[in-house]
């Protein structure tokens, strides 16, 4: 079992992994730390970025011999491949570590238990599963696109009490309090790409760039367009700051849109007609996203898009911020028909978790379709 001060050093691996959020993305976030034979800390790292250091070459290269005879404390099983850096194992086992305490094993194809087989061969003492649930939901963008190939969508809405997203006038501004405002620019500022419906263009001319955020940011989220006519009205704002613009549209509607690649360097993206007759499978654009790099898109858009994103169960997390009022019957619906006819079928969400914001309730959790 792991000794309080092994479990104190996952929690601060489990932190110290969260730094790496938007840059490692969609890789694992990772966080190690180096106790010295007395379980004192004496060295911490994180994974940076992409094709940079590991975590545990951070945090050993940190302890420097202070680590012979130590225990690393992991986020994630060490990897035994070469990659773009060099085998964590044989950084650990070079160090002269004796015991290594791990979260979760990593279930990419190329390491898989090989990287614990390794240590274990090494007569390095493991420890696994410690903090896993902890460790599970901070990958879980990670886990989602090794099984899926999909990015990881986090659906945030702003409701009313009576779950209306807009008045009967399209109005939705502002539907919530100046904090959740905030607090949805501090969303954006860590998703590596903001994803609206042309809907939500047309009516709300949105920027969808981070604003407001304690430190000015060195690079706007990406932001993309879901259209099935090509048609953004005269809204115009998305393609205002830097940053890159995609607009992802059927391929039939595609050619009429090379005016935004002219004067405003949009990327349009085309996909084969939906078999149904309507826009494109949302499937193939999130396949395309994470062969990207986009580990987690954040959504911020109408019932259309979102009823869409539901109904092809692409919803992972949803994040609503309820304000307090009321739109009445009047008022635009968070979703259409879901084709839920009973309790039985209704979508749920797991991992809640709630906060005040300001003077809006603030709920979030992992989507389970009625069917999961
Ligand atoms: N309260 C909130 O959190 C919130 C957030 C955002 C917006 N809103 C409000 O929502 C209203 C707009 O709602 P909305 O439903 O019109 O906007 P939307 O959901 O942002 O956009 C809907 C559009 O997305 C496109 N689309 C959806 N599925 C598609 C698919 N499979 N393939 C291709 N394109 C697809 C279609 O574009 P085409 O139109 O080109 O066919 C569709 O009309 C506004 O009043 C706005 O203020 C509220």
């Amino acid at each position: 079992m792991a000794s309080l001060p092994e479990i104190q050093a996952m929690k601060r691996a489990l932190e110290l992994a969260l730094l790496g959020r938007r840059a490692v993305s969609p890789n694992p976030m990772v966080g190690a730390v180096v106790l010295d034979s007395s379980g004192n800390s004496v060295g911490e790292g994180f994974h940076e970025k992409c094709g940079a250091p590991h975590a545990e070459i951070n945090a050993l290269s940190e302890a420097g011999a202070a680590a012979s005879s130590g225990t690393i404390v992991v986020s994630l099983e060490p990897c035994c491949h070469y990659g773009r850096t060099g085998p964590c194992t044989d950084a650990i086992i070079k160090a002269g570590i004796r015991k290594v305490v791990i979260a979760m094993r990593d279930p990419h194809p190329n390491v898989s238990g090989k990287g614990i087989e390794q240590l274990e061969s090494a007569h390095i003492e493991i420890e696994t599963c410690v903090l896993l649930d902890e460790a599970e939901l901070l990958n879980r963008v990670y886990l989602h696109y090794l099984r899926t190939s999909r990015s990881w969508v986090t659906l945030k809405m702003a409701l009313s009490m009576d779950g209306r997203t807009a008045a009967k006038d399209g109005s939705s501004r502002w539907l919530s309090c100046e904090e959740s405002r905030k607090q949805v620019h501090r969303m954006r500022a860590s998703a590596q790409a903001v994803m609206t419906g042309a809907g939500t263009v047309r009516d709300d001319n949105p920027e969808l760039t981070a604003r407001f955020t304690d430190q000015p940011l060195e690079e706007q989220p990406v932001r993309i367009v879901v259209s099935a006519t090509g048609d953004l009205g005269n809204s115009r704002k998305i393609f205002g700051k830097t940053g890159r613009v995609i607009i992802a549209v059927p391929e039939n509607v595609s050619c009429k849109l090379q005016k935004f690649q002219r004067e405003f360097g949009a990327d349009i993206w085309g996909f084969p007609a939906d078999s149904t007759g309507y826009g494109f499978n949302l499937t193939l654009l999130l396949e395309r996203t994470a062969s990207e790099g986009f580990g987690e898109i954040l959504c911020e858009c109408g019932r259309g898009l979102a009823t869409m994103l539901m109904r092809k169960k692409l919803v992972n997390t949803l994040s609503v911020f309820t304000t307090p009022l009321i739109l009445g019957g009047e008022g635009l619906p968070a979703f259409e028909k879901l084709g839920i006819d009973s309790m039985v079928d209704s979508i749920r969400l797991e991992n809640v978790r709630s906060s005040l914001s300001g003077t809006d309730t603030h709920l979030e959790g992992e989507v389970v379709y009625g069917t999961d």
